[in-house]
């Protein structure tokens, strides 16, 4: 099991077989997933939390599993997506890489997304990654605010692929950071 990267609270690390039951339930969770079309699944969350393991194995970077060092507790996820070229989206820049978090309900608030975001660009621009993309609903506010509180400035809006026009989760907002300043 590896431990990539270390904050002052939290450890982001492989994923583990204990981690599946409350990654299913934040999934399954209707608050934790309203910003989304729908929740997910047990049987899906299983099958994405595998792939999430397979890109960190084969990367070095991807979605890593939160922990919390004081408890050892399982907490959510933070990390990069890669966006390839072939994919539901149709903008200009693909292939990207986008930066993402989700976190269980009892957590939010107290700057833990914030903290891991940081570390994980850091992480990549290390790895390489020259660029960063971050997207979410419009009316996803914590989500918004940890973009800018890393640094990242809205690009652009865009309507979110298979959902109808007057869906309440369009239209969607894209951020950006450049990391190789
Ligand atoms: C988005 C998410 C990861 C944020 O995690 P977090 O650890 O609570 O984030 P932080 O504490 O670092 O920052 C949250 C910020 O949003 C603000 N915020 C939260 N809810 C808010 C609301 N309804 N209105 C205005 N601001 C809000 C907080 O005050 C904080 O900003 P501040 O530091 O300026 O006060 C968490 O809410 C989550 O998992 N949501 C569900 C999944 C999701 O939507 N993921 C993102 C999809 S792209």
């Amino acid at each position: 099991m590896s431990v990539y990267i270390e904050t002052e609270r939290l450890k982001l690390r492989d994923w583990e077989e204990k981690d599946l039951l409350p990654f299913q339930r934040m999934n399954a969770n209707r608050q934790v997933r309203r910003f989304f079309p729908s929740i997910l699944s047990y049987r899906r969350s299983e099958l994405d939390m595998q792939a999430m393991q397979k890109n960190l194995e084969q990367d070095g970077m991807g979605l890593f599993a939160v922990e919390l060092k004081e408890s050892g507790e399982w907490i959510g996820f933070i990390g990069v997506n890669h966006i390839p070229e072939k994919s539901q989206y149709s903008f200009e820049e693909l292939p990207f890489y986008e930066i993402g978090w989700r976190l269980i309900p009892e957590v939010w608030d107290n700057g833990i997304a914030t903290e891991g975001a940081e570390a994980v660009v850091e992480y990549v621009k290390e790895k390489g990654v020259a660029e960063i993309y971050s997207m979410t609903a419009e009316s996803n506010t914590a989500s918004r605010r940890v973009m800018e509180k890393i640094g990242m400035t809205l690009k652009d809006t865009f309507e979110l692929p298979g959902v109808s026009e007057n869906h309440p989760l369009q239209p969607q907002v894209r951020y950006y950071k450049q990391l190789n300043e």
